[in-house]
């Protein structure tokens, strides 16, 4: 299987494809710019020396050769971005991490955007494509810190193909060395995204890089 991530030369992407690598997947760094993508794989390679192939090439070229696909593009551009990619994406399982959200005086907060999520607008403008919502909770700097133990954050997982989701909860695990969770229905990334916000104003109040841990989930994935 072979992960490419769109948006892959920024912090984001590089950190979940770098965590991917390491735990053995291959993954393609996607750029608008198949240079950037390539020297940056190239770059976290002989860093980290992962056991999982890391490679980059432009954005189309990555999807072309993948079964998953990372959207980690800010929201900005998103639409046109995502638009622009259709074909290309067609019958592949498509995963968006993005958060729109508005810096202001008070500071950030979720964006009020017309489908409500960056993951909604994707399945709207992809509709051959199987859409889900995960990694929107992980931090950048965590991520690319390979000292930080990630195994105590949850990565909430949403979408409305079941399949899909464990899927991208088998790949959360491999990204975090813990758990993905079946947050629910693709809708409910209205409430996933912009609880980022919650997290960024946290982070500034305490000089951290917050996530998410749930309580109470039985291990077997069972419902009580
Ligand atoms: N940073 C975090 O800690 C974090 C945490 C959780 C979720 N996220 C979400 O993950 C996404 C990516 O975050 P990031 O911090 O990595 O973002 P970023 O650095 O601003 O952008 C990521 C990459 O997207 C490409 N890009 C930028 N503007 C674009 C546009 N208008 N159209 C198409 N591609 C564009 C660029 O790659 P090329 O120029 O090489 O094409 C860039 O390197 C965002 O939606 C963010 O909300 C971020």
């Amino acid at each position: 299987m072979t992960v490419a991530i769109v948006g892959g030369t920024g912090p984001q992407g590089s950190g979940i494809g770098l965590r991917l690598a390491l735990a053995g997947e291959h993954v393609i760094l996607g750029s608008r710019d198949a240079q950037r993508a390539e020297e940056e794989a190239k770059r976290l390679t002989a860093e980290h020396a992962p056991t999982g192939k890391l490679d980059g090439a432009s954005n189309v070229d990555a999807i072309a050769a993948a079964d998953t696909v990372i959207l980690a593009v800010p929201y900005a551009g998103h639409e046109e971005l995502v638009r622009g990619l259709a074909d290309a994406l067609t019958g592949k399982l498509v995963v968006s991490c993005v958060n729109p959200l508005a810096f202001g005086k008070g500071g950030p907060i979720g964006m009020q955007i017309p489908d409500l999520s960056a993951a909604e607008e994707a399945a709207r403008l992809l509709p051959g494509s199987t859409l889900t919502g995960a990694f929107h909770h992980l931090s950048a700097v965590n991520l690319h810190n390979l000292d930080h133990d990630l195994r105590h954050e949850d990565v909430l997982v949403c979408g409305d193909d079941v399949e899909a989701k464990s899927e991208v909860i088998r790949l959360a695990a491999l990204v975090t060395g813990g758990r993905g969770i079946d947050a629910g229905a693709l809708r409910l990334a209205r409430h996933l995204e912009p609880f980022t916000a919650v997290l960024i104003s946290v982070n500034k109040r305490y000089r951290a890089h917050s996530s998410v841990a749930l309580t109470d989930i039985p291990e077997s994935g069972e419902n009580k």
